[in-house]
């Protein structure tokens, strides 16, 4: 199969090509498609077939749900039971980077929900996909597109090195511009829950619900033979094929002696933010007060030393708070776990 890339620019989305990747999307096809977080691989919500294709692409297990992305609320009553909850996190954080697990009304494509009796929403605000989704006509089923347990795309062409000629069609839409997952958080049943830290922060998010409770799940492994709450909270995922470890130490001089000297050798490759006086190499997340751009760079970094041909990958611990917990989140299963503390 071709891949097609076509650009869309976010500023003024061309009708002409999403009108062609929406047709795809009425024909049963996958398309992938920019968010404001990470690439998606969408289908038809609707389209069991098409949704089934998504999972067979991806390598991913049938049995972990996927997002249902929508332009507009107008269309979400159909899919999932609305609550005074889910309305006032509406009000103040969508469309943007949250995604809220619902009741569902079961009128998807059964697989989107792969036997549980929610369902996931997103708004995402990335022009491109706002447009590609409202010309769809129907909610689209995506999960990041990534083969499954690889770091999630922020680019197109992280899209591109996994599934040219597997998929029709990519939007190229530029860089993500939060570089991690949504945020997921469940309000169907009267209390507030977060499965997942992303693009809107707990912080943010305590604002507006004092009584929100995280899952242990955000920063623990999943209990052997257990099925997490969320499911795609798995021990291993966003991984690069090089061992990652991220490395933990309250002493910054003994952190970069701990770089150094790995970086002497041939093949281990250093992932850190900015530090001035560093003396020897390392992939650059962004500035050292940064967070947003440290966030933003992290899968194309960890993508990036793959491509370089790394042997072994070392990260710092990302910092406390804001979005550094959804950074330890990836990070601690981009390591499965392996923490090197000096
Ligand atoms: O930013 C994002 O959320 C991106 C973009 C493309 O929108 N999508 C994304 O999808 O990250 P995915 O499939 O890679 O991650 C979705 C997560 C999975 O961990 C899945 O288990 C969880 O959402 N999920 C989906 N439906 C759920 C449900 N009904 N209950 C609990 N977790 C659910
Ligand atoms: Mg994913």
């Amino acid at each position: 199969m071709f891949t097609r890339v076509i650009s869309a620019d976010p500023l003024s989305p061309d009708h002409s090509g999403l009108e062609y990747a929406a047709k795809l999307i009425k024909n049963g096809d996958i398309v992938a498609f920019p968010t404001e977080t990470v690439y998606g691989l969408g289908a038809s919500g609707c389209n069991e077939d098409a949704v089934k294709s998504i999972f067979a692409a991806k390598g991913r297990p049938s049995d972990n749900p996927l997002i249902l992305h929508f332009s507009d609320i107008g269309m979400l009553d159909r899919y999932a039971c609305v609550n005074e909850r889910f309305l006032k996190l509406y009000e103040i954080f969508m469309p943007g980077p949250l995604t809220c697990v619902l009741k569902s009304r079961n009128t998807a494509a059964p697989s989107v929900q792969a036997g549980l009796d929610t369902v996931a929403v997103r708004f995402p605000v990335h022009p491109v996909a706002r447009e590609f989704i409202r010309l769809s006509g129907v909610p689209i089923a995506a999960p990041s597109a990534n083969l499954s347990g690889r770091p999630s795309p922020t680019s197109w062409e992280h899209v591109y090195d996994d599934f040219a000629g597997r998929i029709p069609l990519i939007i190229d839409g530029g860089m993500c511009s939060v570089g991690l997952e949504s945020t997921i958080v469940t309000v169907y049943d009267g209390n507030i829950r977060l499965l997942r830290p992303g693009g809107i922060t707990l912080e943010q998010l305590r604002g507006v619900f004092p009584d929100i409770k995280v899952s242990d799940a955000v920063l623990n492994p999943p209990a052997p033979g257990s099925r997490p709450e969320s499911p795609g909270m798995l021990l291993r995922h966003y991984s690069p094929k090089a061992p990652f470890y991220l490395v933990k130490s309250a002493d910054p001089k003994k952190l970069s002696d701990f770089f150094r000297e790995k970086s002497i050798e041939p093949g281990n490759i250093i992932i850190s933010p900015r530090m001035e006086d560093a003396d020897y190499d390392y992939l650059c997340l962004g500035g050292p007060e940064d967070y947003e751009e440290q966030a933003r760079n992290l899968f194309a970094m960890l993508r990036k030393a793959d491509s370089m041909g790394a042997v072994n990958i070392f990260a710092p611990e990302p910092p406390d708070g804001g979005v550094g917990l959804a950074m330890l989140n990836r990070m601690l299963r981009a390591a499965s776990f392996k923490v090197i503390q000096i």
